[in-house]
């Protein structure tokens, strides 16, 4: 049932190709150059007419939702506000009919976020589910759900679900964008065509990172802390590193957004520190490139440190290999979609990491793969 690998977390790792495929493939058309999203009781008047999306998730899916701002705000210019769904209710959230709610969860049963989207809905607001589990709570109480086709993931650790959410997420924020005319056809049809040509960087990533991971792994198994920066979309790609690694392997992993590093963390930095920094680059836009340049001082400061500096970069990039000790290359892709290909190297390193310690991969202590309780 593990179709030959160690763990489900390696199958399910290397499923991440199909399962962003099949997420996306019923849902466009090059020929309109469009995103279909159907099964929602939601009108395109409600959501032109929306002025504000409130996300809540936890956990892996509270990364999605962050990465889900970014693109959301980017593309439909809506305001976009995200919470810890266990948060969610105890702040007397402002949520209202005009404001759209997005729930964003795996299993769709997740105690936490279903008492969210009451709240939402509570307050007057229809709900969207992004949701991998067909009939779950999230999705039979949601006025629209757009399903994650990942198929059943075993291993406690989300992976595979995961960037099948970032790109549900993706859709529905160019479906969005679509419907209130924030995007051009020519710029939804590159992102689409980006989309498609997705699931192929996805396997080339997993084949030519796998053994390079398992490297790192060997020589940085047995340290006590990692941190793991990124800025703009990247940093929820940093925070998702930290997390894989302290829920499989029980080393102590702090994700940060790089730019904060000079207001305090940076006095964690010496030898024994692995940074692992996510800086990738989308080359032809420009506001990528400067998110980039600064991260490339981010690294700069950590090396000034003698920190130890693991980058993720694009392929081609020449400048990453002068500051960092090691790089790990994906191939470059639109800024929006880049957290699908930085997350997989953070993923196999993770895995790698608490195989060489002995962890139960699948299996990590006082956790369950559903959270049913609040
Ligand atoms: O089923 P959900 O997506 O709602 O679960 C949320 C979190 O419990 C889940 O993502 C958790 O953080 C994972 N174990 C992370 O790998």
């Amino acid at each position: 049932e593990k179709g030959g690998y160690k763990h489900f977390m390696l199958k399910e790792i290397f499923e991440q190709g199909r399962s962003i495929r099949e997420t996306t493939l019923s849902r466009i058309s090059l020929d309109s150059a469009k995103v279909f999203l159907s099964e929602m009781q939601i009108t395109e008047e409600e959501f032109r007419s929306a002025t504000k999306i409130n996300i809540a998730a936890c956990g892996t899916s509270w990364h999605a939702a962050i990465a889900g701002k970014f693109m959301i705000e980017r593309l439909a210019r809506v305001p976009v506000e995200v919470d810890y769904a266990s948060e969610y209710r105890y702040r007397d959230p402002i949520a209202d009919p005009h404001a759209l709610g997005l729930l964003i969860s795996q299993s769709g049963e997740t105690a936490d976020t279903l008492a969210a989207q009451r709240e939402m809905m509570a307050k007057g607001s229809k709900t969207v589910a992004i949701c991998n589990v067909v009939g779950a709570a999230l999705a039979r109480e949601a006025q629209g759900t757009i399903y994650t086709h990942a198929g059943p993931e075993i291993g406690v650790a989300s992976t595979k679900a995961f960037t099948a959410q970032l790109v549900a997420v993706f859709l529905f924020a160019l479906h969005l964008a679509q419907v209130r005319g924030s995007v051009t056809e020519d710029e939804s049809r590159h992102l689409l065509e980006e989309l498609i040509a997705l699931p192929g960087k996805v396997r080339d990533v997993l084949r030519s990172c796998d053994a390079e991971c398992e490297r790192l792994a060997r020589v940085y198994s047995s340290v006590t802390d990692f941190l793991f920066l990124g800025r703009g979309i990247h940093y929820p790609m940093a925070l998702e590193g930290a997390l894989k690694l302290k829920e499989i392997s029980y080393i102590h992993a702090e994700g940060y957004p790089a730019g904060e590093m000079k207001h305090g963390p940076n006095a964690l930095i010496d030898e024994k520190l692995p940074v692992v920094v996510v800086a990738t680059k989308d080359p032809k836009d420009a506001g990528s490139c400067l998110r980039y340049e600064k991260t490339l001082s981010n690294i700069q400061e950590v090396t000034a440190r003698s920190g130890k500096v693991i980058a993720v970069a694009v392929h081609g990039d020449e400048d990453i290999a002068q500051v960092a000790d090691e790089v790990i290359y994906v191939p470059a892709a639109p800024e929006l979609l880049l957290p699908v290909l930085d997350v997989l190297p953070l993923q196999l390193l993770a895995y790698h990491i608490a195989v060489r310690r002995g962890c139960d991969v699948d299996q990590p202590r006082n956790l369950a793969k559903s959270v049913t309780v609040e």
